[in-house]
């Protein structure tokens, strides 16, 4: 297993929205600290590869790409962590795929698949074959990957050792931030994620346009939503001076203030309910998947 001072071997099986993502972040690692991993990533066609080759340009030199039997079973043998992010329908698959190496021992697999529990992905595997005795966690990341800004939740049954625990945060640290939870709260906490992005988006999209209806070049109402709410998330997510939403609240509201005045009116609208709402909303739905 890899100590800090090794290179990190990580194998991304299945390269998508979510797998190019990560790997785009992994690489702009590797491109500053080339000797700090080893990095490959797998999809199922020529055509995927050329897509990911055209994502990754110049940087496709610092990982190994490749589709098919062997290669996707090369990966998973060199890596320390094999990362599954494929759709769960495409599991069975990849399991047939991976088959039985007896390699594979005591690697952990990171599985990325939302809504399905490290007992299933175990069993899914090993019915495609795939050994047992290896460690399995679970890592929801967001899109952020790709910039170093992921929020990744992870979770993780009590079997697994803290040494390969503590690699799975050192990989996805290197991505952004990382937040263990329990296993029985991965889906609410992935459906918060969830809505918490559908609101920056729906909110720096609603301001920019009122905005520039207002006479406001778009370029500067787009800067000035992104950045207000990333300096605002900042104030807040301070490991230390953090303050709560309610404190940031106070400090921005001078008497006869603009932001009281806004948050007054968002709330004659109803964005505070409808914003508990969709929440409420969004982990059920995600309990449903
Ligand atoms: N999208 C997100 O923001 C996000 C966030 C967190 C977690 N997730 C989870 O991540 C998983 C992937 O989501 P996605 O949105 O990235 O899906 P996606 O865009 O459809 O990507 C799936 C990838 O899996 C590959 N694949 C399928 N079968 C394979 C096999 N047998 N061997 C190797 N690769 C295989 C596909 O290869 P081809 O390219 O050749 O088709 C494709 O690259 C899902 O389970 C989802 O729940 C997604």
């Amino acid at each position: 297993m890899a100590s800090e001072e090794e290179p990190l071997r990580i194998a991304i099986l299945g390269c998508g929205s979510i797998g190019t993502a990560i790997l785009e972040g992994f690489v702009s690692h590797a491109v500053r600290q080339p000797e700090s991993m080893a990095l490959s990533a797998c999809v199922t066609s020529s055509d995927s590869l050329i897509r990911l080759r055209d994502a990754l340009g110049e940087r496709c030199k610092h990982v190994t790409l490749g589709f098919g039997r062997e290669p996707t079973q090369d990966m998973a043998e060199q890596a320390d962590l094999i990362i599954l992010a494929c759709r769960p329908q495409d599991l069975v698959t990849l399991a047939n795929t991976l088959g039985p190496r007896p390699t594979y021992a005591g690697k952990t697999v990171v599985s990325l698949l939302a809504g399905v529990s490290c007992q299933r992905i175990r069993q899914q595997l090993a019915a495609g074959g795939v050994r047992k005795d290896m460690s399995f966690v679970r890592v929801i990341p967001t899109i952020g990957a790709r910039t170093g800004n992921s929020v990744s939740l992870l979770s993780y049954p009590e079997t697994v050792s803290q040494s390969n625990i503590e690699l799975v945060k050192r990989a996805f640290g290197k991505i952004g931030t990382v937040l263990t939870v329990p296993e029985e709260l991965m889906s609410k906490a992935t459906a918060v994620g969830a809505v918490c992005h559908a609101l920056a988006v729906l909110a720096v999209n609603k301001i920019t346009d009122a905005s520039v209806a207002e006479g406001i070049p778009r370029s500067t109402a787009m800067a000035l939503a992104t950045q207000s709410l990333s300096s605002a998330a900042g104030f807040m997510a301070a490991e230390e001076g953090g303050i709560t939403a309610e404190q940031l609240e106070a400090a921005l509201s001078t008497p006869k203030g603009i932001t009281l005045n806004s948050v007054v009116n968002l709330e004659k609208e109803g964005a505070g309910a409808a914003i508990g709402e969709a929440t409420r909303a969004a982990i059920r739905y995600a309990e449903s998947m």
